[in-house]
């Protein structure tokens, strides 16, 4: 049977992709940024993953204000760096497991969660940018990777307990679906943020440190933390972070800590990173 091996969170920063794209990432502002993520990539390159269930979200690349799906999961057999106005990241084309994906569509529909399949899109910098720290720039990416992706750029997104939910029946299906895969879970996107209006720039460390020790220690802690705190607290692209509870919903309660890490600044945002062992 396929087995969740371990849970990842990072940022998605886009600045992060044009650093690693340009060749600045020994540059004084980029290189501890990167260097959060030394451990991460050797730690990866062991574990060597066959899968990577990504959560992640589109910022109006592959939709737009035309269609807006609150979860949508990708079924198809690749997905393209998408053109997000300065051309395509030249990085590798993601492959996807379309068995897997409709294996996992099926069983959460099944479970009364409402699905967006996609069998073809382009997959921007929340995409991409986790891949690149992870694994850095590869000719290929080494693993299948499965882009769930979820609405948290038009009001309103879906609450922090239905993603943490979510991540349960995402868990669930994955740990029955009938090969000996060895699959990661990834949430992404955070963490305090706010790009836009009198409060961009706005970045708030208490909050995403007790949210990192939330997500670690008590999760369902975090899951009750209403949208509008995260709006309040974290700015209104920290509601990104409901990401990271469909990872931690997916994941069992006990986990390990492998590797925690928090950087200010990165572009406007923190930097946060977590490796959580599946099963403790
Ligand atoms: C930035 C962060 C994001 O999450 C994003 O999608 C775009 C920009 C930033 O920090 O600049
Ligand atoms: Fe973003």
């Amino acid at each position: 049977m396929a087995r969740i091996t371990a849970g990842v969170s990072t940022s998605h920063v886009p600045a992060i992709g044009a650093a690693l794209d340009l060749g600045k990432s020994a540059e004084p502002y980029w290189a501890p940024v990167f260097k959060g993520f030394d451990f991460s990539k050797r730690w990866i390159a062991e574990e060597k993953p066959d899968v990577v269930f990504l959560v992640y979200n589109d910022h109006a690349s592959a939709f737009s204000l035309d269609l807006i799906p609150t979860f949508a999961i990708g079924c198809g057999e690749e997905f393209k760096p998408a053109d997000e106005g300065f051309g395509a990241r030249p990085v590798p084309v993601v492959h996807g497991h379309p068995e897997l994906a409709w294996h996992i569509t099926q069983s959460v529909i099944q479970d009364d969660f409402d699905l967006t399949i996609v069998n073809k899109m382009d997959v921007d910098h929340g995409l991409t940018v986790p891949l690149s720290l992870m694994f850095g720039q590869p000719e290929a990416w080494p693993c299948k990777v499965i882009p769930f992706a979820v609405n948290v750029v038009q009001y309103p997104p879906p609450s922090g307990a239905r993603c943490y939910a979510l991540g349960k029946a995402i868990g669930k299906a994955i740990r029955s679906f009938d090969q000996d895969l060895n699959v990661q879970i990834w949430g992404t996107g955070g963490m305090s943020h706010q790009l836009q209006g009198p409060r961009a720039g706005l970045i708030n460390k208490e909050f995403d440190n007790k949210f990192l020790d939330l997500l670690i220690n008590d999760p369902e802690a975090a899951a009750r933390i209403p949208h509008i705190d995260y709006v309040r607290e974290a700015g209104s692209e920290g509601i990104e972070l409901v990401m990271w509870l469909i990872m931690r919903g997916a994941l069992e309660a006990n986990v390990d800590l492998l590797h925690r890490f928090y950087h200010v600044p990165a572009s406007n945002t923190a930097v946060g990173h977590l490796i959580l062992k599946n099963g403790g």
